[in-house]
């Protein structure tokens, strides 16, 4: 894979297929999408914040039938769409998929899909300036889970206010599935392909891979001291929108199926860095709730469906809401470098602001939480709180997680008390 230089960046738009050559797989989708002259997809904040970016991401289920996932283009590195199918709220209509992705002519009340229609009635926009993002959260909880706040809490709306909004999704809640539309927007989308993409930006080279097993990223990581790992992109992806951080060779952990599982014996849940949180949250809840009621509190939808694990532990932020969640239940990382794979506990991880135990030449494969509490447990208290500027779709001013096994008189066996945002690193 890696003596293979790919010279095309291919996905699809809307049903349309793009090959883009010459471009830096460091900009973002937003980018291109409104380079290209696709500006129905709106920038607000650039930063994950406000949702107006929103658009559809198409995978396929474990049904085999396609399923939607809403993320930010403003926050998603172009390199990482490739082979992936993308829909934005212009291509959602009934004309214009696939034969004319940019819509030129007028599109009937007929023609709009279900969400469309039921924002048109409800008077779910006034400006419509966060009116395709809203679309394309609603389009994807349409079908794939439920149109309700939580499925727009990532969207922000400055003047129509969200009465209208709310009402929109209700309708679209309580409508029947029409599979039509499913139909008429494309197949599942199959496995990602590797990829060794290579480009010149301003003299500089700039390459973009992404391998498919993980003793690939090793070699990867020793050919170039220079790279920098990427899993959803939510944080990298603000350097790259607003900071024009430039990074010379990047690798994409998202086609590599070891980072991408999650084993759960009776002693522990193992969860693959590569895990998107959403997927946590769908097939984990129940199992660790202090962990379920962070993630509920992390960001929005768009950016949880991205985000991983392994990259609120990477970035080693002293601010990162899972680390102090992670830490009070004992949590232990896999990591693996040219050496082999050794563990460590998380509590050993973080050695300063921004600093941790890995090397330049590691990835973090694994987190693994003990399922046991102490031995002699009658009970086990284990809560979450964090505090920030907005409910939700905020990153925390301070978080803390507490766990406490206690015996049947009541008597303490076992207490940890993970704190965020107190001191350089989570302690
Ligand atoms: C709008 C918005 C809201 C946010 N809200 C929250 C919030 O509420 N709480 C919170 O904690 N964070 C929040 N974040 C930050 C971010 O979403 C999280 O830190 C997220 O978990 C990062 O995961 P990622 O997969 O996107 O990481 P990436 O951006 O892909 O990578 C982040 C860092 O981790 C490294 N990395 C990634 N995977 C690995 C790996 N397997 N091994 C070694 N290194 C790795 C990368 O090299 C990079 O340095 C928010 C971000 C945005 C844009
Ligand atoms: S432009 Fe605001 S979230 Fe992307
Ligand atoms: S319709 Fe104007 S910001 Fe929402």
């Amino acid at each position: 894979m890696t003596q293979q230089r790919d010279v095309w960046l291919s996905f699809t738009v809307n049903g349309e297929p793009v090959s883009a050559k010459d471009i830096s797989p460091a900009i973002t989708l937003l980018e291109y999408l409104r380079l290209s002259g696709r500006a129905g997809t709106k920038e607000g904040c650039g930063d994950g914040d406000c949702g107006a970016c929103t658009v559809a991401i198409v995978g396929a289920g474990a049904d085999g039938k396609p399923h939607y996932q809403a993320v930010n283009s403003c926050l998603i590195p172009l390199g990482a769409v490739a082979g992936r199918q993308v829909l934005t709220a212009d291509g959602v209509t009934q004309c214009s998929i696939p034969k004319k992705p940019l819509v030129k002519e007028p599109v009937t009340f007929e023609q709009l899909h279900p969400v469309q229609a039921a924002m048109v009635e409800t008077g779910g926009s006034q400006c419509g300036y966060c009116t395709p993002g809203f679309i394309m959260s609603l389009f994807a909880a349409y079908y794939d889970g439920t149109p309700d706040d939580l499925s727009v809490e990532g969207n922000l709306c400055r003047c129509t206010g969200y009465i209208p909004i709310r009402r929109a999704a209700q309708l679209v809640a309580d409508a029947t599935i029409q599979d039509q539309f499913s139909a008429q927007l494309g197949s599942a989308a199959t496995e990602l392909l590797p990829l060794a993409y290579t480009t010149q930006n301003n003299g500089h080279s700039e390459r973009f891979y992404r391998p498919t097993q993980l003793s690939e990223v090793l070699d990867l990581l020793q050919q170039h001291p220079d790279a920098t790992l990427v899993a959803g992109a939510t944080d990298l992806g603000l350097e790259m929108s607003w900071h024009r951080q430039h990074y010379p060779v990047l690798i994409s952990l998202e086609a590599i199926a070891e980072l991408k599982q999650i084993q759960q014996t009776e002693d522990y849940v193992e969860i693959g860095a590569a895990v998107p949180l959403s997927h946590i949250e769908a097939n984990l809840h129940g199992i660790f709730p202090s962990l379920d009621e962070m993630i509920h509190w992390f960001a929005a939808r768009q950016v949880r469906n991205r985000a991983t694990l392994g990259g609120n532990i990477g970035t080693a932020s002293p601010i990162g809401d899972l680390p102090p969640v992670l830490l009070s239940l004992d949590a232990t990382l896999k990591l693996a470098g040219p050496g082999g794979e050794r563990t460590l506990p998380l509590a050993n991880f973080f050695t300063g602001y921004r600093q941790t135990e890995l090397q330049s030449s590691e990835v973090i494969v694994a987190v693994q939480i003990p399922r046991r509490p102490a031995p002699g447990t009658a009970r086990r208290l284990a809560q979450s709180y964090k505090i920030g500027k907005r409910g939700t779709d905020d990153i925390s001013i301070v978080a803390a997680a507490f766990v406490v096994d206690v015996d049947s008189s009541n008597t303490i066996l076992h207490a940890r008390l993970g704190y965020g945002g107190v001191a350089a690193t989570p302690p």
